[in-house]
């Protein structure tokens, strides 16, 4: 595969980097841009096209930096824009993308924007920015309408105004300190396109972005129907008044014109939660963005026939637009899938709301994990690995309550612990001060035994998951079978996924109870698992064969 085509994004595996459990260069227990950038060579030598970076941009961080206060600088704690030029240049250097994270939904409630809007009377221009508006009830003292934040409570805030009265609200779909900017203001579109133009120019390859299906609000809409028990949920109701909403769509069209300016063209992926994926496969037009995470497959239990029917229905209905699918099983957002797969109920979401649970089969889930990492990068399209996803991390289940940072803990009123366990800096070394992550300790508390999970501990150890993805990127980046688009199923039982790429390559995945013969075949590329003595396939595992 040449990686430097202006479509490389369509095969690509994008590795993505939470930059503040990465690696820390500075010792202050929060990774940083030298501490990437150190890293560089062991993304490279695992096999990696691309790596997608989380917000790096000036932010309070009350939610992990997905609250920005300066679209156009780098945090401080991250490093500097000179930094960011470097990692970008050695990146390329070693023939890594670089892709980087916007969030134009909402801003921080330090950017100056909205600071300017809190000095400022209602009905300015300053004002215009967010969505301000006065309250209900005869004093105005509450809120607009009753939509919720998905973070927990209320999706309106009051201010006081800058004469100490009582004011109007603002309207986050997020944390209170996230508030939504108003996108039917001109101002407002212009600023993203000369953001997207600023990093383009910095050498940028592309964005993910942020609440891809937000943006766009019928503020006029009624109230929600909310089922109160579950106050984390969003309605699943059609016609939302601020998510996936059609006007969204016009907005992408402009941002593509920006990418396809530059040579090569900059590339979109979308990050949307939406119903189903024909809603996804209208992001994804010929002049709008160019792919989008598949979290219909990371939502898919570990069952052969959910798995399947995602696979087919993600392939047929983004083919439909011409757009390659994605495969992804984790991010910054929801459980480690060693502990996913570990449990009894192996369906993924959005937000945690099983952090709590206790009660998971490690064994098993490390298991089932090493066969569907390789099912996944033997699929056609993209793929996307959550760094400590190559390590084989689990969800770390027991942090202490006074160590959780995700706002989602506080506006549950800490009845769900949030995010925080896929977030813990990751294990360089078996030993040492935060276990190689950085010199000094690490913002997230590392369990004892990460140590036996690092690099360094899984480097060389063919037994490893790490070894086991090593492996199974250098065969998908160097095996004609795995280049192609096409995918044909083998049917080996309800039990079984089996499907042919091109050149003879076939994978097989057995995720029923018994072990099953497989397919006839020339050579056994790569397995997840010892098959038995026999030759069969055990429950739980994944071979990748030639047939030809
Ligand atoms: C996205 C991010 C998540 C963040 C939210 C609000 O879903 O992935 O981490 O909390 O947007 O910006």
């Amino acid at each position: 595969m040449t990686r430097s085509r202006s479509d490389w994004w369509r095969r690509a595996t994008i590795y993505q980097v939470y930059i503040r459990s990465f690696a820390d260069a500075n010792g202050d227990g929060e990774g940083d841009i030298a501490g990437l950038l150190r890293r560089l060579p062991y993304l490279r030598d695992l096999g990696v096209d691309a790596i997608w970076i989380n917000p790096w941009y000036p932010s309070p961080l009350n939610d992990g930096g997905y609250d920005v206060a300066d679209y156009r600088d780098i945090d401080p704690r991250f490093g500097d824009l000179a930094q960011a030029k470097e990692l970008i240049d050695h990146a390329h250097a070693l023939d890594l993308k670089v892709v980087l994270d916007i969030v134009p939904n909402h801003s921080s409630s330090e950017h100056t924007w909205f600071q300017d809007a809190l000095r400022a009377a209602p009905g300015s221009p300053e004002r215009a920015r967010y969505i301000f508006r006065d309250g209900s009830g005869p004093n105005g003292d509450q809120p607009p309408n009753n939509w919720r934040s998905v973070f927990g409570g209320p999706a309106w805030e009051r201010i006081t105004e800058p004469d100490g009265s009582p004011g109007q609200w603002y309207f986050h779909i997020f944390d209170v300190t996230q508030p939504d900017l108003d996108w039917t203001n001109p101002e407002v579109r212009d600023e993203f396109l000369s953001v997207l133009r600023f990093w383009f120019d910095l050498g940028v390859d592309g964005f993910r972005i942020d609440v891809a299906h937000g943006m766009v609000k019928d503020m006029e809409a009624p109230d929600l129907p909310y089922d109160e028990s579950n106050l984390l949920d969003s309605p699943q109701i059609a016609d939302h008044p601020f998510f996936d909403r059609d006007g969204v769509h016009e907005i992408y069209r402009g941002w593509r014109q920006v990418a396809d300016a530059y040579d090569p063209p900059r590339l979109f992926v979308a990050e949307a939660w939406v119903e189903a994926p024909e809603r996804l496969a209208r992001y994804l037009r010929d002049d709008e963005l160019h792919s989008a995470f598949n979290f219909d497959y990371l939502k898919a239990a570990w069952s052969a026939e959910a798995l399947r029917v995602s696979i087919e229905q993600s392939v047929t209905v983004l083919g439909s637009v011409g757009a390659p699918a994605t495969w992804v099983l984790e991010n910054h957002d929801v459980e480690r899938v060693v502990t996913r797969y570990g449990r009894t109920d192996t369906t993924g979401g959005t937000v945690q709301q099983r952090s709590d649970e206790r009660l998971f089969d490690e064994d098993l889930g490390r298991r089932r994990a090493r066969a569907a990492a390789l099912l996944m990068l033997a699929l056609p399209g993209g793929a996307y690995v959550y760094q400590g996803q190559e390590l084989g991390l689990p969800e770390v289940i027991d942090l202490p309550d006074e160590a959780l940072q995700d706002p989602v803990w506080e506006r549950s009123q800490h009845t769900e612990r949030g995010r925080d366990g896929c977030r813990v800096p990751l294990p360089w070394t078996s030993g040492g001060p935060s276990y190689g992550f950085g010199p000094g300790g690490s913002w997230l508390p590392q369990p004892a035994e990460w140590g036996a999970m690092s690099v360094e501990a899984q480097d060389g150890d063919p037994g490893s998951m790490l070894e086991l993805y090593r492996s199974a990127l250098r065969i998908r980046n160097t095996h004609a079978g795995l280049a192609s688009d096409t995918i044909t199923w083998r049917d080996l039982g309800s039990d079984v996924l089996a499907f042919d790429r091109s050149d003879g390559f076939v994978c097989v995945v057995n995720l029923g109870a018994a072990p099953v013969p497989l397919p006839e075949h020339r050579q056994v590329l790569l397995t997840s698992g010892p098959l038995n003595a026999d030759g069969h396939l055990p429950a739980d595992t994944s071979a990748w064969l030639v047939t030809t």
